[in-house]
């Protein structure tokens, strides 16, 4: 059977993962028995489009390239319309992340998981502010909500702890979750001051146009929330992890920490105190011996302290149209895996 994929923002994620799926159409299909065809796409730029037996995606992709809008199977539905209208099994979330309301990826995903659709996103909002009810919602419609892109975009962080590290009791999370401050804080190691490197990396579009989101922690805190919940079982709301950002960071502490052997990171942290629980986000002299302090750049990394492995680390990178995309296509074949599980099983999938 085929899997008949709608998407919602059609920017870079959205591009990044059609991307994917035409170049590796035969490989997932002699590889995974995954068969697929992009039935409808909603985007603001580009239109609302659908067409049941598959979109012409690679004339979209051209389109939307050349930043024309979409010509062909057009359709006069709002989002809901088509979310709810569409033959889709699985929808993908990929518009703008709003970490205030979850709006309006939250409408959305609610729609398509009332109505019976997989959910795959690499938006924070939903996750980091409404996964509780929001995988409920999916358990009791029988499909799954799935959200590996929206903490270190492809690298596996978390499928890695719920899949191959389950069994674990997983005690700790220590991660450099933003690649922008980390690349400003090894641009600042070699000498530079804070607002010439905030210049230089948003020039180099690491750095939004307002950076607050990145500097002040807060892209940061969501992750934490969503790796709280989610892997900690922590039940934790947003405001409740604690955040401060870089924009104190002096020379004068770099200087610091160079003397003592360690170097400042920008730390989201989930501990384990008891029956508690606790997550926050702050700035920290890493010891240069811990795998942590080795990470430069923009790069990402987690370590999480379990009981039977000792500390597992994990490194790669946080963002970019591909490893996203490839987040997105990770969730993707886990669906069809479950799926293909629960017919063996005969099962409802
Ligand atoms: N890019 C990354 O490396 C990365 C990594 C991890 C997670 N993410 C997350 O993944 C999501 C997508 O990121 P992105 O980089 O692809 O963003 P993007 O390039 O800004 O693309 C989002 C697209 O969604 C469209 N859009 C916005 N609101 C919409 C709506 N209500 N209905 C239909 N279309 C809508 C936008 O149109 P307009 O441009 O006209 O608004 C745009 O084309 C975000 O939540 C982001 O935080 C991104």
């Amino acid at each position: 059977m085929k899997h008949k994929i709608g998407i919602i923002g059609f920017g870079t994620v959205g591009r990044g993962l059609t991307e994917i799926l035409i170049n590796k159409r035969d490989y997932l299909r002699r590889k995974y028995g995954y068969k697929f065809d992009i039935i409808a796409v909603a985007d603001f730029k580009f239109g609302n489009v659908y067409n049941p037996k598959g979109l012409d995606v690679q004339h979209m992709l051209d389109m939307a390239q050349a930043g024309k809008k979409f010509t062909r199977d057009l359709v006069d539905w709002d989002n809901t319309r088509l979310i709810r209208k569409a033959n889709a099994t699985v929808w993908c979330e990929l518009t703008f992340t709003d970490l205030q309301t979850g709006g309006p990826a939250i409408e959305h995903v609610i729609t398509a998981l009332e109505a019976g659709k997989h959910v795959v996103t690499s938006n924070k909002g939903p996750a980091a502010l409404h996964y509780p009810r929001l995988k409920k919602l999916a358990d009791k419609r029988g499909v799954e909500f799935m959200i590996e892109g929206t903490v270190v975009a492809g690298t596996p962080v978390i499928n890695l702890a719920t899949g191959p590290m389950a069994g674990c009791t997983i005690n700790g999370i220590r991660g450099i979750l933003n690649g922008t401050t980390n690349y400003m804080l090894t641009e600042m190691e070699k000498g530079m001051a804070y607002k010439d490197v905030l210049k230089i990396a948003q020039e180099k579009g690491y750095a939004e146009a307002d950076p607050t989101g990145d500097v002040e922690g807060f892209d940061a805190r969501a992750k934490v929330t969503i790796l709280a919940n989610i892997v900690m079982d922590a039940g934790i709301g947003i405001e409740e992890v604690s955040c401060e950002g870089i924009t104190k960071i002096t020379p004068a502490d770099i200087e610091q920490a160079r003397k003592q052997n360690k170097r400042w990171k920008l730390i989201g942290s989930v501990v384990r105190r008891g029956d508690r629980v606790e997550a926050f986000v702050k700035p920290e002299m890493i010891d240069l011996s811990h795998p942590l302090a080795g990470v430069m750049g923009a790069t990402n990394a987690l370590t999480f302290a379990t009981d039977l492995l000792g500390d597992v680390t994990i490194v790669g990178p946080g963002a970019g149209k591909t490893e996203t995309g490839f987040a997105i296509l990770t969730d993707l074949l886990a669906i069809h895996r479950k799926r293909a599980q629960h017919k063996k099983s005969g099962r409802k999938a």
